[in-house]
């Protein structure tokens, strides 16, 4: 009989990795870590380990997090796994897909490059993939595996809301909103934004009618907030009835929250990729599924 594949997990997502563990029928297995007072990290696996391991990172504020997986992943190998997979619900650096200006590191080439140098494997959900068509491209790992928080996002807002119109604050959330409107028969559309800075962003309305409608504006991800905080005062000045944010992963950098809220959002719904009080939805069943593809005994 083959074993079960451990999910090995860090402090801070013990109860994400208890969802996914629950949803998967994994065993669980903490890293211990401990901060030297020079910043160092050192880590602490569990001593025996199945030949299939999963190590569970979400990669938001992920510095310190890719040098947690280079330590974990070369560990966990030599204490015997064989069919490593990383599952990081959040994956960073994907928007830094080209050299926009002379001399720019290609992030997205570099962090996909290192962590499929790391696993056999890799699980996401709704990377920030633009200008590449699939996962594999940007992590050239054996399985790369994308998933979508669309499908219970828009389930949350069938529940939420009536008859909504689904928004995408740009033309990249265009594949989100158009799945996620396809489930439910949404009206939906999307923004055109143009970038001046980290805080500063142009948004222009779709040519749609929004008197009265209750908005819901749909994306991969929302970082300071000011992108659909803009997108909100517009469509609210154009007669919306009301706003609401639905994102996978909720980054909310800094005042994120604040924006949004005194742009004049109502609600904020996120999934459990990143661990927020917004989280309104858990990924934990579909992560579990797409293990088995991965970890044949899971
Ligand atoms: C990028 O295009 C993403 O989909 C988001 O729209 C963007 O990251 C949001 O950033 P912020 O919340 O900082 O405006």
């Amino acid at each position: 009989m083959k074993s079960k594949p451990v999910l090995l997990y860090f402090a801070d997502e013990q109860e994400s990795a208890a969802r996914i563990a629950l949803a998967g029928h994994l065993n669980l297995g903490k890293i211990q870590s401990h901060r030297f007072p020079d910043g160092e990290i050192k880590l602490r696996l569990p001593e025996s380990l199945s030949a299939q391991v999963v190590i569970l990172r979400t990669l938001n504020n992920p510095n310190e997090k890719l040098i947690e997986l280079l330590l974990a992943a070369q560990t966990a190998r030599d204490l015997g796994a064989r069919n490593l997979t990383l599952v990081a619900p959040y994956l960073s650096y994907m928007r830094q897909d080209v050299a926009f200006h002379p001399g720019e590191a290609i992030s997205q080439r570099i962090v996909g490059r290192f962590l499929a140098g790391l696993f056999n494997a890799v699980i996401t959900v709704d990377p920030h993939l633009h200008r590449v068509a699939t996962l594999q491209e940007a992590v050239p790992v054996a399985n790369a595996i994308m998933l979508s928080g669309a499908p219970l996002l828009a389930d949350l807002i069938a529940a939420q809301r009536q008859n909504p119109l689904l928004l995408g604050p740009d033309e990249e959330s265009a594949q989100w909103v158009a799945q996620a409107a396809a489930r439910h028969g949404f009206d939906h559309a999307v923004c055109r934004k143009v970038r001046h800075g980290d805080r500063a962003v142009e948004v222009t309305l779709p040519d749609v009618a929004l008197s009265g409608r209750q908005v819901v504006l749909l994306d991969d991800v929302a970082s300071t907030g000011h992108t659909v905080a803009q997108a909100a005062r517009l469509l609210l000045t154009a007669g919306a009835a009301s706003v609401d944010v639905a994102v996978t992963h909720a980054l909310f950098a800094g005042d994120a929250l604040q924006v949004m809220q005194e742009a004049g959002i109502r609600e904020v719904w996120s999934t459990d990729c990143i661990n927020h009080p917004s989280n309104a939805v858990s990924m934990a069943k579909t992560i579990a599924a797409a293990l088995t593809l991965v970890q044949p005994a899971a």
